[in-house]
């Protein structure tokens, strides 16, 4: 589910208070967009390698995952391949190998943990066997 903050003013509120302690806590801090989403996935689901020019943050609330966080220089996303991404010209997935993993950041996702990573950084994710929120 996306834009959640449109549809319940709860989420609406969460959204302005975590904006608003990432601007006490960055100078200079200004989001020119602003928009929160709730996942809900399947255990042992999977989501490929991809990047997200959008940026991201990821909170668990349920479910355990491992997230592989890739170095957001080439060649983990290729220079063409990124702007093909963000002009939309192709979809978010991008060229892996299985060589990329050496360089990875690895993470075990518990509920209550919060991840977030360098724009334009690559990333893939296992679930484990449990349903994810
Ligand atoms: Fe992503």
């Amino acid at each position: 589910m996306t834009d959640i903050q449109d549809a319940d003013p709860r989420f609406a509120e969460l959204l302005e208070t975590i904006y608003r302690e990432w601007a006490e806590e960055v100078p200079g801090f200004n989001a020119f967009k602003r928009k929160i989403g709730l996942l809900i996935s399947s255990p042992s689901a999977r989501v490929f390698y991809h990047c997200d020019p959008a940026g991201q943050a990821l909170w668990q609330i349920r479910g355990r995952k491992r997230i592989y966080l890739y170095p957001p220089t080439a060649p983990f996303p290729r220079p063409a391949e990124l702007e093909n991404v963000t002009r939309s010209v192709t979809g978010e997935e991008i060229s892996y190998q299985p060589w990329y993993d050496d360089y990875a950041e690895v993470y075990d996702l518990e509920p209550g943990d919060m991840l977030h990573w360098a724009l334009n950084g690559p990333h893939r994710i296992d679930n484990h066997n449990e349903i994810n929120v």
